[in-house]
């Protein structure tokens, strides 16, 4: 384990062109996927109160006009998220890798739309949006796909657009873990370390908030959830040897 937060993407990308990453990748994201189309509708039934995410949430879609493209970055069953920003009036993308969450998400909300996509292959074919949120999605990533994903979410934002964070408080890069009766790798940072992360990224904190949250299920314990309220900021992402 790194102390230093950037550091994590000194190394070799995962996903460089050799095919036996490639493969490795592919096969990280489809237990990841099948962990997630096995926890379903358990999701929203060990985690019902989200009012730190309904806050984030809220403060999102007080600073887009009607009409705004907002992407949900591992949208899960799109709830509430999903459902909240549509029912604020914003047009909302929800990407999520798991077959199982994104039927739960198209069901909850049939005015969003849904695609199975990995976060780590959005390009700017997808346009450009005003507003991202990824809530508890990218702790499912390595430390440097993290990284990766923060840069790439930078490139597909709008100039003063909006990014909102979750993660959960932990010094783990990759760690597998039993969540809700499922194996699942999983990440995190201290606080200021993800904060660091984040800026080194290209992004301004303009909000940084934590809670103590006590899952409804025996083997998940109490965690300290971060949410992080960001901006773009006007420096374009920095590049991978630019953060060391
Ligand atoms: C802990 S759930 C959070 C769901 C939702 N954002 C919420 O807060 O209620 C994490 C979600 O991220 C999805 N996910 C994991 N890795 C992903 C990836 N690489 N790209 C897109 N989605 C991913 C999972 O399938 C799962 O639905």
């Amino acid at each position: 384990m790194t102390t230093d937060p950037t550091s994590a993407d000194t190394g070799p990308p995962e996903d460089a062109p050799s095919g036996g990453a490639t493969n490795a990748r592919d096969a990280r994201r489809s237990a990841q996927a099948l962990a997630f189309d096995r926890i379903g509708a358990r999701y929203d039934e060990a985690f019902p109160h989200k009012q730190e995410q309904l806050a984030a949430g809220e403060w999102l879609a007080a600073r887009l006009e009607p009409g705004s493209r907002v992407l949900d970055v591992g949208c899960g069953t799109g709830m509430p998220t999903a459902r909240q920003l549509v029912d604020a009036g914003l047009r909302v993308t929800g990407i999520d890798i798991s077959a199982g969450m994104l039927d739960l998400a198209r069901a909850a909300v049939p005015e969003a739309s849904f695609h199975q996509a990995d976060v780590m292959d959005l390009d700017e074919t997808w346009g450009h949006f005003d507003g991202v949120v990824a809530f508890f999605s990218l702790l499912m990533l390595p430390r440097r796909q993290i990284m990766a994903a923060l840069r790439l979410l930078h490139g597909l934002l709008t100039p003063a657009g909006l990014l909102m964070l979750a993660m959960v408080e932990a010094d783990l890069d990759d760690v597998e873990l039993p969540f809700l009766g499922s194996p699942v790798r999983l990440t995190g940072y201290p606080h200021d370390q993800l904060r660091a992360v984040v800026e080194a990224t290209g992004f301004e904190v303009v909000e940084q908030r934590h809670r103590t949250y006590a899952p409804e299920h025996e083997d998940t314990p109490a965690e300290t959830q971060q949410f992080l309220y960001c901006r773009r900021g006007t420096q374009a992402a920095p590049n991978r040897s630019s953060i060391t």
